[in-house]
């Protein structure tokens, strides 16, 4: 992990109060998706830990939604200024653990992880079943860039504007009735009430477990969570755990 200056190539809206950034800046650190950057931003005494959506040798690209002061002055940021992240930050996925059919799914921001996660695995020849769920049309993105992955999707709409009426959940369990997936593994990412009912159904799989962060690289202490192993810092151990690990 270094602290890099990155700097803004695009800040484009992607859809109600959901922007894609993308930063230009040194990569050659990163390892894998799952993994994460910890943003510094001017005036704010704690940096924001946002997922890497998306890297290549360039840059990265991170999708954020505005919540509250940091992410509303991300949304002000215009191509040609500068961020200080340490990056890459967090374990990242385990690929070696994931079957040739699991399932990858997110729920809203906890879409972006699991788009360079189906990526990687569909040119390695293996067959996910990407499942991503949104509240409503309007909120949904990424739709076309996931079909352009060539993998199986199913898109999951609150309101049932797009896709399965319901959750990833719902939708997961319909995927199973129909023969499609057996739900043996999946990859995960999205709000905790979300990844927990993911794993009421699954049998095994992985965690983007997220929460809230301080120093991010392991220092402060201030992401521990117990697990079925003992103590483990989300930023340092995680994000990513296993689903035997978990304590809901
Ligand atoms: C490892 C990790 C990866 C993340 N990746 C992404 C991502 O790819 N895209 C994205 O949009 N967000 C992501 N988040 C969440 C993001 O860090 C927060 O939304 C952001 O820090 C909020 O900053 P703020 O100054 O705008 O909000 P604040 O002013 O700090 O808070 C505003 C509101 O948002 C809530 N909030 C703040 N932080 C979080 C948080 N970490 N999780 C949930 N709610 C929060 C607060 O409780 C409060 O109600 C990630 C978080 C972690 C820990
Ligand atoms: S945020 Fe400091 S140890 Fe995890």
């Amino acid at each position: 992990m270094k602290d890099e200056l990155f700097t803004i190539e695009k800040n484009d809206l992607l859809c109600k109060g959901t922007y894609l950034m993308r930063l230009k800046g040194d990569t050659s650190r990163i390892s894998g998706p799952g993994q994460f950057v910890n943003i510094k931003i001017e005036g704010l005494y704690l940096r924001r830990p946002m997922s890497i959506a998306c890297y290549d040798f360039e840059g990265i690209d991170i999708i954020y939604k505005i919540v509250g002061k940091g992410t509303a002055e991300m949304a002000a940021m215009e191509p040609g200024d500068t961020l200080s992240c340490l990056c890459p930050l967090g374990n990242g996925f385990d690929l070696s653990q994931i079957p040739k059919h699991a399932i990858l799914t997110g729920g809203g921001a906890g879409a972006m992880p699991i788009y360079q996660l189906a990526k990687i695995l569909t040119d390695a020849g293996m067959a996910p079943h990407v499942v991503i769920g949104f509240n409503n049309e309007e909120e949904m993105f990424f739709a076309e860039e996931f079909k352009a992955v060539g993998c199986d999707l199913t898109i999951a709409t609150m309101d049932g504007s797009v896709g399965v009426k319901g959750t990833v959940v719902d939708a997961m369990k319909k995927l199973k009735e129909e023969g499609k997936n057996d739900l043996a593994y999946a990859c995960v990412c999205g709000p905790d009430p979300m990844m927990k009912a993911v794993s009421e159904i699954t049998a095994s799989g992985q965690y983007d477990l997220g929460g809230r962060m301080a120093c991010g690289f392991g220092a402060c202490m201030g992401c521990t969570i117990e697990t079925a192993k003992g103590p483990a810092r989300v930023c340092k151990e995680g994000p990513i755990f296993r689903q035997e690990d978990i304590i809901w």
